[in-house]
């Protein structure tokens, strides 16, 4: 990893700054109109105390506007108990997901007791049912005002929390919100919900897990949600006792294989287990159906090690080599056997993104665009925006030294043409410059469109969304 950029993409703490109209290169698209929403880590330390993880970091909104080729700008960080009560304390008082907070041998034993869940809800975006939520992998959501970035606070659902870990990347369809939770216990299950249009939580199926995966996201077909347990798993009761940071509780166990539990989507009703190597990953990708045969395509890695990577230390070390993900398209014989995997690309990718709202679920979604690393530059941190063509197995790439893209961003152009008539839109951190700035790239060539250049360099975020404004095609 270049010196430059380990002070800038992890360490320096963001400033929450606004601006009305940033200095653009080139030309943005004159049809772009809405708004560009990222969630991400804005500060890793607290007084001499440093998150170790990338996951870690307290959660900073970023809001990108646009109207008549103008781009305006503000960062703000989600207003959480956890980061109030370590300003206020001057140290970490919440656990996240690999910083525990210093306890005595006392403290721990009392924690077992009083475990203070995080509301740090620093992963992604959601936008369901008019509402904005700060997303993340305890089961608390945090809404926000998409116009102010003021936290309005924790969203509760009418019902009791359905269990303590869930994924960061529900999926939505006919009106509602889906999503996958784990309920630690003597008896762990894994259980599946929506949400209607009233915020109304609804519990669909479930499945008992002894010693429950870490999982991150999962997939949806028209007609059923995959589980897929990565055998990177937990003993219930260490979180019990919580004597590690949340991650380190878990322990990879190959030999255990990855199940693709396969569940009715619109009864919950468990359809059937189905066998897989071993393999982990973050992210599904997009998930369809094929006759009797369930595609899902997913961001895989031969094992977990990807986790302990993303420590800081690890990730400002010189001699960083990220395991390279790929995407992979699993095929689910619903009539019986195993999981059949088959690499879609060569390429390093993660952050996938699709055009979701266009072709989620669709048989002929052909395009996954994400991050990945440039082959010349295998020692820094993601360097590159790669688009795969999943029916050929090409790519188009945008990369420029020293210069570190966030998720891309997909959207539509009006009346397009094609899947991939549209931009791509990615903040870039430029190491040299010691400043981010938001890249409008063409989709279809990943040619560059426009630039906007902020004012600070912005830490290295996770998601986002776009919402395009009211009066836009
Ligand atoms: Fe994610």
């Amino acid at each position: 990893m270049p010196e430059p950029m380990g002070e800038y993409a992890f360490l320096r703490r963001n400033d929450e700054v606004s601006v009305e109209r940033l200095s653009v290169q080139g030309r943005m698209p004159e049809w772009l109109q809405g708004t560009l929403l990222r969630n991400g880590p804005g500060q890793m330390t607290v007084g001499e105390q440093r998150f170790r993880h990338w996951f870690d970091g307290f959660a900073m909104l970023h809001k990108f506007s646009f109207a008549a080729g103008r781009v305006s700008y503000a960062g703000k960080f989600l207003d959480t108990k956890a980061r109030a009560s370590a300003e206020a304390e001057g140290r970490i008082t919440y656990t996240d997901f690999a910083t525990d907070p210093c306890r005595s041998l006392f403290a721990r034993a009392m924690a077992m007791f009083n475990h203070r869940v995080t509301d740090n809800a620093k992963v992604s975006i959601g936008h369901f049912a008019e509402r904005f939520l700060a997303m993340t992998e305890t089961a608390i959501q945090v809404e926000f005002d998409p116009e102010t970035l003021d936290t309005v606070g924790v969203f509760q659902y009418e019902d009791d929390p359905v269990g303590q870990m869930t994924t960061a990347h529900p999926h939505y369809a006919d009106g509602y919100m889906y999503n996958v939770v784990t309920r630690f216990g003597r008896a762990s299950e894994v259980r599946t919900y929506r949400v209607d249009q009233r915020m109304r939580r609804e519990r669909l199926g479930a499945f008992g897990a002894a010693t429950p995966s870490y999982m991150h996201s999962f997939g949806m077909t028209p007609n059923h949600l995959i589980v897929t347990e990565f055998p990177l798993v937990v003993n219930p009761l260490a979180l019990l006792f919580w004597l590690k940071p949340f991650i380190e509780n878990f322990a990879w166990e190959p030999r255990r294989g990855t199940p693709f539990t396969v569940l009715d989507r619109h009864t919950g009703a468990v359809a059937a287990r189905f066998e897989a190597e071993a393999f982990f990953a973050f992210h599904h990708v997009n998930a369809f159906e094929r006759g009797r045969e369930l595609i899902v395509d997913i961001v895989a890695y031969p094992d977990a090690d990807i986790v302990t990577h993303y420590y800081l230390e690890r990730l400002t070390a010189a001699d960083l080599r990220l395991p390279h993900g790929r995407l992979t398209r699993f095929t689910v014989p619903l009539s019986g056997g195993r999981v059949r995997a088959e690499p879609l690309a060569d390429a390093c990718i993660e952050l996938p993104h699709i055009d979701y709202a266009g072709h989620n679920m669709d048989p002929e979604q052909r395009y996954t665009y994400g991050i990945g690393l440039h082959s010349e530059r295998p020692h820094e941190f993601y360097n590159q925006l790669v688009k795969i063509d999943t029916r050929t197995g090409t790519t188009a790439t945008w990369h420029e030294p020293d210069c570190f893209p966030g998720e891309p961003i997909f959207v539509s152009a009006p009346d397009r043409r094609g899947e991939d008539d549209g931009v791509l839109l990615s903040v870039v951190l430029d190491a040299a410059g010691a400043r981010s700035f938001l890249l409008v790239l063409d989709a279809h060539d990943l040619q560059e469109r426009a630039r906007a250049v902020l004012p600070q360099a912005v830490m290295i975020g996770f998601h986002g969304a776009f919402v395009g404004a009211p009066d836009a095609s």
